[in-house]
C-alpha cells in the first residue's frame, strides 16, 4: 500500500460548523489571539482562556464529522493514511480515521500549567467534564490547563510528522491558509517523488515551486475529486 499523508487545517471542519480561524469572521476576529492563544495571555487571565476552550470544548458535542473527514477515513481501504492535522477538534477520529497526529493540541485533554508536555499530567475528559474551572487542578498540583499548544510554544509531534511526511507518496494538503509554522513548512519534507494535492475553495501560497495538483473546492466536494483523481 501506498503511503499517503494528510495536512489538514481549520478549513476541514469549515462545514461541520467550525469556525476558521483567518477567513472575515474567523475565531481570530472574534477572539484577539495574543489573550487566548499564548502563554502571556494565560498568565494576565487564566479564567477567559479557560472559558475560550471550554466553549470550543462544548461545541464538539453538537458538531458532526463532514464528508471530507468521512472520505479521509475511507482512504484507509487504499492506502497507509497518517492524518496530521493542527485542529484540535477530534471530528478526525470521530469519522474513523486510525492514525491522527494532532499538532496543536485536543480539545478534549487536559495537563499540568507547569508542564503541559508531561504525559503523566495529561488526562482526556469525560464529556460530562467538559467545563473546566479555575481551581481544577492537575496530578502535579498546579491549575489544569487546555492541551493546546500556543503561539510561541514548542510543537513536540512536529518531529513525528515529519518522518511520515519523509516517507509519503502523496501528500494531500485541505484547509489551512499554511500561515503557521512549523505546520506549514512540512510539504518541503516530501520526497522530490510523492505528489502533492491542495484542496482549498480559496488561493493558498504553498511556499514552493513543485507543481501542485490543486482542487479549489471545500472539503466535502474537494475530498471527494481527489478520491476520483486517485483511483486513476
Ligand atoms: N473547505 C476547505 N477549506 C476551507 C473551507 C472549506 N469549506 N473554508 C475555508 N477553507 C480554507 C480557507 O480558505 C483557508 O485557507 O481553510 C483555510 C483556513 O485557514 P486558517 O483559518 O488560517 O486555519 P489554519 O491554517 O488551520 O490555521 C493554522 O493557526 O490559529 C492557529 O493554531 C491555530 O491550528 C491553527 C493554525
Amino acid at each position: 500500500m501506498k503511503n499517503l499523508v494528510v495536512l489538514s487545517g481549520a478549513g476541514m471542519s469549515a462545514e461541520s460548523g467550525i469556525s476558521t480561524f483567518r477567513d472575515a469572521g474567523g475565531l481570530w476576529d472574534q477572539y484577539p489571539v495574543e489573550q487566548v492563544a499564548t502563554p502571556e495571555g494565560y498568565a494576565r487571565n487564566p479564567e477567559l482562556v479557560i472559558r475560550f476552550y471550554n466553549e470550543r470544548r462544548k461545541q464538539l458535542l453538537t458538531v458532526e464529522p463532514n464528508e471530507g473527514h468521512l472520505g479521509v477515513a475511507a482512504l484507509e481501504e487504499e492506502f497507509n493514511v497518517t492524518v496530521v492535522t493542527q485542529n484540535v477538534d477530534n471530528l478526525h477520529e470521530r469519522a474513523g480515521s486510525t492514525h491522527v497526529i494532532h499538532l496543536h493540541g485536543e480539545l478534549t485533554k487536559v495537563c499540568s500549567s507547569l508542564n503541559p508536555n508531561n504525559p503523566n499530567y495529561i488526562r482526556e475528559l469525560k464529556p460530562e467534564e467538559y467545563e473546566v474551572h479555575l481551581g481544577d487542578l492537575a496530578g502535579d498540583g498546579s491549575q489544569l490547563r487546555p492541551f493546546i499548544v500556543w503561539f510561541g510554544e514548542a510543537v513536540p509531534q512536529i518531529e513525528v510528522a515529519i518522518d511520515y511526511v519523509k516517507q509519503a507518496d502523496i501528500l494531500v494538503i485541505i484547509g489551512t491558509s499554511l500561515n503557521v509554522y512549523p505546520a506549514a513548512g512540512l510539504l518541503h519534507y516530501a520526497p522530490r517523488t510523492a505528489d502533492i494535492y491542495l484542496i482549498d475553495p480559496a488561493p493558498v501560497d504553498a511556499h514552493t515551486q513543485r507543481p501542485i495538483h490543486l482542487i479549489r473546492k471545500g472539503a466535502s466536494a474537494g475530498v471527494k475529486e481527489l478520491r476520483e483523481l486517485l483511483k486513476h
